[in-house]
C-alpha cells in the first residue's frame, strides 16, 4: 500500500515510463490499454519499480497519439474507461506502486469542445483561451514553425478571420496561458485526476506554456531540421512560466504527497534546473535530458552529471533518463556489436546508482532497440514529415517484447506498430529465466537500491579513476557504497577500498574485497559496500 503521508516518495522511487499504446493489449484491437497495464502489474512489482509515468490515455483523435487531448477528464475508449483507470490505480497502490499521469496543457486537440467553441466566434467566452492574430494578407504574423509539419505554425480560421497558433501539428492549437479563465479550467482538470488519487503529473512541454508577449520572430540560426533555421527564443521558454509553476506547485502540495515533473521544451539542463524555482517552490523535478545526447564514455557521463548537480538550485533533487518515447532508445544509440549488452549493463548501473531519481523506459530492462520501420508502417507525424531523415519516433515505440509467441505476447491482434524483428531471442520470458540476463541485472540493481539506502538518498562523491572508468561513492549514516564502472571493452585497473562486494563480476556478491588494485574486465561493474 502507498503511504499518503510520504511527501518525498518521488526522491526514492525508481520510475518506469509506459507508452500505453505499446505495452500490453488486453482486448485484442492491436493497441495497448489500461487493462493491459493492470494485468502486468505483477511483472512491474517483480522488476521492482516504485512508480509509473503513463503517457497520455485521455480522449484524443490521436493525431499525435494522445498528445492531442479532446477531453481532459475522460479516458479514450481505445485505452478503456475511467473505471479502468480507477481499477488500475487501486491495484497499483495496493502493490505500493504510484502512478503519474501525463498532463498535456500547452495545447489541446483541435477537436476539444473548448477549441471548437473558441474558433466559432470572437464573442465566445472561450475565444481568449487560445492564441489568435488577425489575418492581414497572406503572410503569417511571424516566422514560428510547426515542428511536426515543418511549415509555418500559424493556421487560418475562417470563422473569425484569424490565425491560430500550433507549434507541433496543426491539430494541436496552443492555449493562451495569460487568460485567467483558461488557467482555472486547467487547474480544474488537474484536480480531477488528483481527486481520483493520481500521484502527480508529468507536464508535457511545460516550459512552452508562455510565448513572447510581442510575438517577435525567432532569430536565425544554423539549426536545420527539425528547427528550420531558427533559434527558439520567442515561441517557448519565456520567464512568465515560473508564475504558473508556483501556482501548480501550491495546487499539488495542497494534496500532501503529489509530485510534478516538467518536460522542458529545450535540451539544456540549465532550463530544467530553472524549473525547480529558487526556493524549491516550483516543480518538484524537471527532466534532465542530457544523457539522451551524450556520446558513450566515462568522461562524457561524468561531465554531464557534474554539470547537472552544479546547475540545480539548493534543495532541488536531480533525476536521470537514458531513453523515452521521443528519442532513440539508448541500447540502439550505444550499440557496439557484441559489446552492446555490456554497455547496457554499465548504463543501467549508472542510472540506478547515481544520486537522483532514475526514469526507465519500458523495454529498456531487456535491451529493446530501434529497428527499421518500413515507410508504409510509419505513424508518427514527425517521422512522416521528415522522412527519410532519422527524426521519426516510431522505432522507439514498438510493442513490448513479452515472449516469443506471435506479436511477442503483446496481444492477440496485429499491433499498431510492427514488433521489432529481434523479439524471438530478446523478450521478457527468456530473460527472466536466464540469471545472467539484462533483465535480471536491472532487477538485481533495483533490489540493491532497496537494501542499501545509501544508493538512494546518500551523499555523492566522485572517486579518482583512470580514463574509461567512472567511479563514485554514496554515503548515508555511516554506510558507504563505492561504484566503479568500466566504460571500455578493455581491462582497466582501479584502486579500490576494502569492503564487501555487492554486485558485479570481479568478485562474487557477498565476498570480502581487500583494499588495493583491482582489474575490471570489459564493461565490468563493481559495487562495494563499506561500514
Ligand atoms: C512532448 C511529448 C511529445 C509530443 C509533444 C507534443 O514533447 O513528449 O511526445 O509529441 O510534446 O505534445
Ligand atoms: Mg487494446
Amino acid at each position: 500500500m502507498i503511504d499518503r503521508t510520504d511527501s518525498g516518495w518521488w526522491r526514492d522511487a525508481v520510475f518506469y515510463q509506459i507508452y500505453p499504446r505499446s505495452f500490453s493489449d488486453s482486448d485484442g484491437d492491436g493497441i495497448g490499454d489500461l487493462r493491459g497495464i493492470e494485468e502486468r502489474l505483477a511483472y512491474l512489482s517483480e522488476l521492482g519499480v516504485d512508480a509509473l509515468w503513463i503517457s497520455p490515455f485521455f480522449k484524443s483523435p490521436m493525431k499525435d497519439f494522445g498528445y492531442d487531448i479532446s477531453d481532459y477528464e475522460d479516458v479514450d475508449p481505445i485505452f478503456g474507461g475511467l473505471d479502468d483507470f480507477r481499477s488500475l490505480l487501486a491495484a497499483a497502490h495496493e502493490r505500493g506502486i504510484r502512478i503519474v499521469v501525463d498532463l498535456v496543457v500547452n495545447h489541446s486537440s483541435d477537436e476539444h469542445p473548448w477549441f471548437e467553441a473558441a474558433r466559432s466566434s470572437k464573442d465566445d467566452p472561450r475565444h481568449g483561451w487560445y492564441i489568435w492574430k488577425p489575418i492581414e494578407g497572406r503572410k503569417p504574423p511571424n516566422n514560428w514553425i510547426s515542428l511536426f509539419e515543418q511549415r509555418s505554425a500559424w493556421y487560418p480560421n475562417e470563422e473569425t478571420g484569424e490565425w491560430y497558433l500550433a507549434t507541433f501539428t496543426r491539430n494541436q492549437p496552443e492555449f493562451d496561458w495569460r487568460n485567467p479563465e483558461l488557467r482555472k479550467a486547467i487547474y480544474g482538470a488537474a484536480r480531477f485526476w488528483l481527486d481520483l488519487g493520481a500521484d502527480g503529473f508529468r507536464m508535457d512541454v511545460a516550459t512552452a506554456y508562455f510565448k513572447d508577449a510581442k510575438y517577435r520572430s525567432n532569430p536565425f540560426s544554423w539549426n536545420l531540421v527539425p528547427d528550420l533555421l531558427q533559434k527558439h527564443v520567442y515561441d517557448r521558454n519565456r520567464p512568465e512560466v515560473h508564475g504558473v509553476f508556483k501556482e501548480f506547485r501550491a495546487l499539488a502540495d495542497s494534496y500532501g504527497d503529489r509530485m510534478l515533473i516538467g518536460e522542458t521544451h529545450g535540451l539544456d539542463p540549465a532550463l530544467a534546473a530553472s524549473c525547480h524555482g529558487e526556493r524549491d517552490d516550483e516543480l518538484h523535478m524537471a527532466f534532465n535530458f542530457d544523457f539522451l545526447f551524450r556520446p558513450w564514455g566515462a568522461r562524457s557521463f561524468r561531465e554531464s552529471a557534474e554539470r547537472w548537480y552544479r546547475l540545480l538550485p539548493e534543495g532541488a533533487w536531480p533525476n536521470f533518463t537514458l531513453s523515452n518515447h521521443d528519442q532513440k532508445r539508448h541500447y540502439y544509440r550505444y550499440r557496439a556489436g557484441a559489446d552492446s549488452d555490456g554497455r547496457a549493463r554499465v548504463a543501467a548501473a549508472m542510472l540506478l546508482c547515481l544520486r537522483g531519481t532514475p526514469f526507465l523506459y519500458y523495454g529498456e530492462e531487456i535491451g529493446m532497440t530501434c529497428g527499421r520501420i518500413p515507410k508504409a508502417a510509419l505513424r508518427d507525424p514527425l517521422g512522416l514529415s521528415t522522412w527519410p531523415l532519422p527524426f521519426g519516433r516510431d522505432a522507439s515505440r514498438t510493442p513490448m517484447q513479452w515472449d516469443d509467441s506471435p506479436n511477442a505476447g503483446f496481444g492477440p491482434a496485429e499491433p499498431w506498430l510492427p514488433v521489432n524483428a529481434d523479439y524471438k531471442a530478446k523478450n521478457v520470458a527468456a530473460q527472466r529465466a536466464d540469471p545472467d540476463s539484462l533483465w535480471n541485472w536491472y532487477a538485481s540493481l533495483i533490489r540493491l537500491r532497496k537494501a542499501e539506502p545509501a544508493l538512494v538518498s546518500g551523499d555523492m562523491a566522485w572517486l579518482d579513476a583512470p580514463a574509461d572508468v567512472m567511479a563514485w561513492s554514496r554515503t548515508r549514516e555511516g554506510r558507504t557504497v563505492d561504484v566503479y564502472l568500466n566504460f571500455s571493452g578493455k581491462t582497466r585497473s582501479v584502486d579500490v577500498r576494502a569492503g564487501i562486494a555487492a554486485a558485479g563480476t570481479v568478485a562474487p556478491a557477498g565476498s570480502e574485497v581487500a583494499a588495493g588494485e583491482r582489474r575490471l574486465g570489459p564493461y565490468e561493474v563493481f559495487i562495494v559496500t563499506r561500514r
